[in-house]
């Protein structure tokens, strides 16, 4: 099938690289010259496992191809996808305008019949306004069909889980483009479900807002295990076995972040408010995940005291691992607030240095894990990455001026690490 793509970031070029993949033709489109030229050269804009290889490969084989023209995509395609950026505005709600500004973008090119899918995450009743727009600005007068389709992509598992979904939501005003829907997702050989365009758009929302809720769920939990004395993770196990429950998204830490749960959670806030039934639940989400990393720094300064003059590692910059993303993360707003607290840092991120240096420009950045912490007060895990689980502690304690590991992502075991000499504070554990 013919598709164009519009906007090239994770979603976007994720989408449409793995729709090239299965044997669809497909044109991605981004306003951003630098950045298609720098995919047509082959270069990827961001890190995403497994990514650099399928472009190449769908690039090579002529099923896949870039441009900035808009008016190029859409003559090009049938089905026409909407993967811009819906930031937040400072007061929680949705900056539509890169929405609108494309569905303008589609309506003033369209010459024949196009399904307009909406795969940004969007505010509920947002397709009714993308239909509108288009009505309205499309002078040719052609029919056109709108469906909203949301993606539930992890970043550092996008390519999986976009090729291994869970389920495909359709959401539609009318029969008619649900056939060709079904037949562009026929080859995932996943359970597709079709709904109204609302209850689409609202399955995001609710989806992303609950797993939001998990996390801090058990990181409230987390709390009463410290001031208890019970292990957080063999509550979780426990909770987690059962079916209803499932053990995912249980893991405590200091906090989620990232660019999609604390926006889509602001967003469902928002949403839930203006509709006049207000998400409080949702508040004290949010209240939960400050309040964990709020908990964790005290953990740090009730352990060193003051943190003026002292020199802290930390290990992780990414929002999670398997990605260079660091937009909210939790561990850069940590290092912020240890250097507001006086202290030097010696950091490690497997891929996301290159970005922290920006908003972290007063660190020393260490290229091997295994020497962050020479000359340290103490050791700060931030980030789940995998690796650090391989971290050589022998010599992390013989090179800390003190062996204290704190851990914000329960990457070790507590009796273990009290057997090899450290000082091991972890999460509700
Ligand atoms: C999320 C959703 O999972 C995905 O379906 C959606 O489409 C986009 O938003 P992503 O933002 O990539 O994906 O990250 P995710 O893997 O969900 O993790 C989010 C944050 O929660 C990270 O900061 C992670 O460290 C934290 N987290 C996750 C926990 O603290 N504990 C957990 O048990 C799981």
């Amino acid at each position: 099938m013919r598709l164009c793509i519009i906007g090239t970031g994770y979603v976007g070029l994720v989408t449409g690289t793995c729709f090239a993949e299965v044997g669809h033709q497909v044109v991605c489109v981004d306003c951003d010259a630098a950045k298609i030229a720098a995919l047509q050269a082959g270069q990827m804009p961001i890190y995403e496992p497994g990514l650099e290889e399928l472009v190449q490969r769908n690039k090579a084989a002529g099923r896949l191809d870039f441009t900035t023209s808009t008016k190029e995509g859409v003559d090009r395609a049938d089905i026409i996808f909407i993967a811009v950026p819906t930031p937040p505005l400072p007061d929680g709600s949705v900056d539509l305008s890169f929405m609108e500004g494309v569905s303008r973008d589609i309506a003033a090119a369209m010459t024949s019949y196009k399904i307009v899918v909406d795969k940004s995450t969007v505010p509920v009743k947002t397709g009714e306004k993308v239909a509108e727009t288009i009505k309205r600005y499309c002078k040719a007068r052609v029919e056109f069909d709108v469906v909203s389709n949301p993606e539930f992509l992890r970043e550092g598992f996008a390519v999986e889980d976009f090729l291994k979904p869970d389920r495909i939501v359709i959401g539609v005003r009318s029969p008619r483009p649900v056939a060709a829907m079904k037949e562009l997702y026929a080859p995932f050989n996943a359970p597709i479900i079709v709904t109204d365009i609302n209850s689409a758009e609202l399955i995001k929302h609710a989806a992303n807002s609950f797993l939001a809720l998990k996390i801090s769920y058990i990181n409230a939990v987390a709390a009463i295990c410290e001031a208890s004395g019970a292990n957080v993770e063999e509550v979780a196990n426990g909770i987690g076995m059962d079916k209803r429950i499932g053990r995912a998204f249980l893991n405590a830490g200091i906090g989620f972040g990232g660019s999609c749960f604390p926006k889509d959670l602001s967003a469902f806030i928002r949403i839930s408010e203006d509709l006049g039934c207000p998400f409080h639940l949702l508040r004290e989400v949010q209240r939960i995940n400050a309040a964990q990393m709020d908990r964790f720094i005290k953990k740090i300064t009730d352990t060193l005291w003051v943190l003026k003059g002292k020199t802290l590692g930390v290990l992780g910059l990414a929002f999670k691992q398997n990605t260079d993303d660091i937009r909210m993360s939790p561990a850069i707003e940590l290092c912020q607030r240890l250097l507001k607290e006086g202290a030097r840092l010696r950091v490690h991120d497997p891929k996301a240095m290159p970005k922290a240096r920006a908003v972290l420009p007063d660190v020393e950045y260490v290229d091997d894990m295994n020497a962050v912490a020479e000359g340290c007060d103490a050791l700060v895990i931030a980030t789940e990455w995998e690796e650090f689980k391989k971290l050589d502690l022998e010599r992390a304690r013989k090179t800390l001026s003190h062996p204290i590991l704190f851990d914000g992502r329960n990457l070790f075991d507590p009796a273990e690490m009290e057997r090899l000499g450290f000082i091991y504070k972890s999460v509700g554990r």
